[in-house]
């Protein structure tokens, strides 16, 4: 595996490979690399002749400075991971490589970036929105990977390459889960082990809202799901929605859409965990 640091050297090194017919699979990653990244990696893998990982913690996408200040960083390790994953570049940039100016574009989201984590974190999908973009203009790719966990991020992401006209492949790949049924995240290892016996619940209760769904309303099933998830110990909803699946507006009757898929984030202690749910 090759590590490059600079956005030159990535540049001259996709533009090669592409010159020789081969496909290239981004996987854009903020590092502390779990299983679900590896099941992104694994896919990129099958489906592309590269396999280019990024690795950088986008601090243009943090709203709060404390969660960037704390966000884990082991390249070390991360590095060991893309190398047993079979990936041929890892792209770890500095902060000042990628942003030697301020990045000031603003990306016309619109309404898919203005609901849930875009209401409560704001600034957040503009952060997204750069640093992608910039990752789809340095490598090219032919296709670019990422996990449903941040259902709304793919939204908004598919929104920018529409804006932006890139002309690639958007591969969503499933959540990944611990064995209790916990969505994996870089921000689990910072769960205290109270908070991490507690934190399957969030999982677990989504699931059982299925079911409750067939026979209550959308508004019977938010509240159920609210209620059930802070009835614990240590947990804070800070909101729950039910959206459409592609628009990601919240929906009123189970009717009016398709795709409904409950979306929720939950402070466990001071972690803020997310989840969803296809109903
Ligand atoms: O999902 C993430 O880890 C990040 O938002 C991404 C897509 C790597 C951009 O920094």
């Amino acid at each position: 595996m090759e590590i490059i640091r600079t956005v030159a050297e990535l540049e001259q090194k996709t533009e090669q490979l592409r010159r020789q017919g081969l496909s290239i699979g981004l996987v854009p990653t903020m590092g502390a690399l779990h299983a679900g990244h590896m099941s992104l990696i694994a896919r990129a893998r099958k489906e592309n002749d590269i396999v280019v990982a990024s690795v950088f913690v986008n601090p243009t996408q943090f709203n709060n400075p404390d969660d960037l200040k704390t966000y884990p960083r082991t390249e070390k390790a991360d590095c060991k991971l893309l190398e047993e994953g079979g990936v041929d570049i890892a792209f770890i940039p500095s902060v000042e490589e990628i942003y030697p100016e301020p990045d000031t574009r603003v990306f016309e989201l619109g309404p898919v970036a203005e609901v849930m984590e875009g209401a409560m974190r704001p600034g957040h999908f503009n952060g997204v929105a750069q640093i992608v973009s910039k990752l789809f203009a340095m490598t090219v790719p032919t296709r670019a990977y990422f996990g449903e966990k941040d259902f709304q991020q793919i939204a908004v992401i598919r929104k920018m390459v529409e804006l932006e006209g890139f002309d690639l492949e958007i591969v969503p790949c499933p959540i990944c889960r611990e064995e209790d049924g916990l969505a994996l995240s870089s921000r689990n290892v910072r769960l205290t082990p109270a908070q991490r016996a507690i934190a399957p619940a969030i999982a677990k209760t989504l699931a059982s809202s299925v079911d409750w769904a067939k026979d209550h309303t959308v508004d019977q099933t938010k509240r159920f799901v609210i209620d059930t998830v802070n009835s614990f110990p240590h947990m804070n909803v800070e909101y729950y929605e039910i959206v459409d699946g592609k628009t990601m507006q919240p929906i009123k009757n189970w009717e009016e859409t398709k795709e409904p898929v409950g979306c929720i984030t939950v402070f466990c202690g001071d972690v803020r965990l997310i989840d969803n749910i296809r109903y």
